[in-house]
């Protein structure tokens, strides 16, 4: 056992501890009730920052949930790695299908159970583990660090695009590093390359000026929850094509490569999504590879819709307004805002003419693909070759990180894609778990890539 190796054994329970303290804090930051959750939360990070020797930490209030900054900038000569996390969560309901607390970490086979265990909690705390142990080891770290981490990324985030955009020479890197995304399995490791962009929005439909009888009024009265049911199915149609004119105009092809890999599947990615779902078949543009549905097509979902009468028992009620959260991913080459244009346009063009509708924008990102051979790349490949003894694949997720395409576009910086969660863990559904022996291992493969980029 190397050194390293041998700090990291020595505290797996403090530092598991630590996971666990940071956890406890139900950090959702969708919920203005948890806005001390959040502040309590950032100040924990902070404190762990604090902890490992680093400088000029901060809790940055913003207009929304603070940042917390923290630097260390002793190594002259050496590159400069910024790395990020965040620790707000998704809210927890279904609250009834978790098997433990949502916010009280649990043990069980091996996986640390808690929102929050993976996404983004987890991963971040042994990014700062890493730091530690290095520095515990060495006295010292391989190249400069800064480390800015959000609290309101599955919100939006909204405040760190600000900072970013406001402050880039307090950013100052040669390269980004993100530890946010999966590995298709245990044994297979990956990096990714691309991820798609967001758009999020809600539509409202109101009818009548209030709630209606629907035996006095059933026959003459606009019905706002049928209307958004029709415009819904107007949008994306059951082969699942949008139709929203002008969304597929900007669609580069593909790479020849790029089809190939997603034609063939030799991962076997594609092919075990249905298992994994727990769905008899797929869903969707059935012409396109799974694979390619899932990173790198649009898609519309609607996340919930609102109105009307959803208690126990009956009641007779046509509802004077309904609302849907709906949102598409976009791939990279495609505009978040400009996409909110065209969707805006589309749904008031096939919307009934009885009721009245708003499209409002909740939150945009843009996709990123990252180029796959910078130095940074390189070192986060070889890293990961060392402690999982194979290759890393490059993939795409069909996910978003907002902030990847924005250190990318603002600060120059090429943005390594590196995390350690897996297919099962259940991110923003219950029971989500991070598998403690990948909390381990990518404490070793992110102090190796830090070590390697300091060569
Ligand atoms: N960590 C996820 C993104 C992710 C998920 C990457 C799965 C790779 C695989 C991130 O926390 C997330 O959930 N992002 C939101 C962004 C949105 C709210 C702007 C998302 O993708 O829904
Ligand atoms: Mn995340
Ligand atoms: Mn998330």
């Amino acid at each position: 056992m190397t050194q390293l190796e041998t700090y990291i054994a020595q505290h797996e329970e403090r530092f598991l501890e630590d996971l666990k303290g940071w956890l406890r804090i139900p950090s959702i930051s969708a919920l203005p009730e948890h806005m001390p959750d959040i502040q309590r939360a950032a100040e924990y990070a902070a404190h762990q920052l604090q902890q490992i020797g680093f400088q000029g930490v901060e809790v940055i209030p913003t207009q929304g949930s603070p940042l917390v900054y923290g630097e260390w900038l002793q190594a002259p000569g050496k590159p400069t790695v910024l790395i990020y996390g965040h620790y707000d969560v998704q809210p927890v309901d279904p609250i009834d299908l978790w098997d433990s607390p949502p916010f009280e970490p649990t043990i069980r086979d091996g996986n640390i159970y808690c929102r929050g265990a993976c996404d983004d909690k987890g991963q971040t705390m042994l990014v700062i583990k890493a730091l530690e142990a290095l520095m515990a080891v060495n006295g010292t770290l391989p190249v400069n660090v800064r480390v800015l981490i959000e609290g309101e990324e599955e919100n939006g985030g909204e405040s760190i695009e600000h900072y970013v955009k406001t402050y880039p020479e307090r950013l100052q890197c040669d390269a980004a590093f993100i530890c946010d995304t999966h590995m298709p399995s245990p044994d297979l490791p990956a990096l990714i390359y691309g991820l798609r962009g967001i758009v999020y929005t809600e539509i409202e439909a109101r009818g009548a000026r209030r709630d209606l009888h629907s035996g006095s009024y059933g026959g003459v009265a606009p019905n706002p929850i049928h209307s958004l049911a029709i415009i819904i199915s107007r949008l994306k149609d059951a082969d699942g094509h949008i139709h929203i004119p002008g969304l597929y105009d900007k669609m580069r092809t593909p790479t020849q490569a790029e089809q190939d890999f997603w034609q063939h599947d030799p991962l076997h990615i594609g092919g075990s999504l249905a298992a994994e779902m727990g769905v008899k078949q797929l869903s969707g543009e059935s012409e396109y590879p799974p694979l390619q549905r899932i990173w790198a097509r649009p898609t519309l979902e609607v996340h919930g819709i609102a109105g009307g009468f959803t208690g126990e028992g009956a009641k007779t009620v046509i509802p004077a307004i309904a609302t849907a959260k709906v949102s598409l991913r976009l791939p990279p080459e495609l505009v978040p805002d400009e996409v909110f244009t065209l969707l805006e346009r589309a749904v008031k063009a096939v919307a009934p003419a009885d009721v009245t509708v708003t499209v409002r924008k909740i939150h945009v990102g843009d996709g990123v693909l990252v180029p796959p051979d910078s130095a940074a790349m390189q070192a986060a490949s070889a890293a990961l070759q060392e402690v999982y003894g194979k290759e890393p694949v490059l993939i795409r997720e069909g996910g978003s990180i907002p902030i990847a395409a924005l250190f990318d576009e603002v600060l120059h910086a090429p943005v390594v894609l590196m995390g350690f969660g897996l297919p099962d863990d259940n991110l923003h559904a219950p029971n989500e778990k991070y598998s403690l022996a990948q909390f381990f291992k990518g404490i070793r493969t992110v102090a190796s890539f830090l070590t390697r980029m300091g060569q």
